[in-house]
């Protein structure tokens, strides 16, 4: 597998490495109640923020022993967001990809350039067959983020999920290496 130079730039963002200190950046969102309501953990606290950067520090990249990419998203030097790729088992040719956006930098596309970005680099750069992302079937956002960059709904996982005190549905997207770039 390649090695991905890091960061990655794209028109408006640099996407790198995480830092330690970035924990209060991330916990600035990740501690927002409408950030975490469909995600399988949170609201954060700050030792969540410090417990999660640290693990979040060494996944510099697929092809590094950490066998993953978690990256923040910056714009103007500001951390707006945080993308992670990831073996969700021990086929190296698969992956699944997440994300968050500082709800204050949403609907202007800088999580679509971000997932886009690292979709390029997934396929381009690790040379991957495939690469998916599980979300709450009431996350319409993310739903939507997905078809953004070209991912398919393959399904709607019903009831499979108890998360935070309730059973909860499932999408799975993903996208292929041969399929068509997103228009
Ligand atoms: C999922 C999440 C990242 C999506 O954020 P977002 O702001 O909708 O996504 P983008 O930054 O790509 O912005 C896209 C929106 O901006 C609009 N937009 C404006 N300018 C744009 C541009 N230049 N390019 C693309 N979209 C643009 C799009 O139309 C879209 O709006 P719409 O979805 O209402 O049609 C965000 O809701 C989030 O962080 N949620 C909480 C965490 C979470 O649930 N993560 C997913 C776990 S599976």
């Amino acid at each position: 597998m390649r090695t991905l130079e890091l960061p990655i730039k794209t028109d408006r963002l640099v996407l790198r490495p995480h830092r330690e200190e970035d924990a209060p950046d991330l916990l600035r969102f990740s501690s927002r109640p409408d950030v975490a309501r469909y995600l399988l953990v949170g609201p954060w606290t700050a030792e969540d923020a410090a417990r999660e950067v640290a693990k979040r520090i060494p996944r510099t990249g697929l092809e590094t022993d950490a066998r993953g990419l978690a990256l923040v998203l910056e714009h103007d030097g500001v951390v707006i967001g945080d993308i992670a790729l990831w073996h969700p088992d021990d086929d190296t040719r698969l992956a699944e990809i997440g994300w968050t956006l500082d709800p204050d930098y949403g609907g202007r596309g800088f999580a679509s350039e971000a997932a886009q970005a690292v979709l390029s680099a997934a396929f381009d750069v690790y040379g991957l067959h495939r690469v998916a992302a599980q979300m709450d079937a009431r996350n319409s956002a993310s739903a939507r983020l997905a078809e953004r960059v070209g991912m398919r709904r393959e399904a709607h996982l019903r009831s499979n999920w108890w998360c935070k005190g309730e059973w909860t549905d499932t999408l799975i997207y993903a996208r292929l290496a041969d399929d068509p770039p997103p228009r």
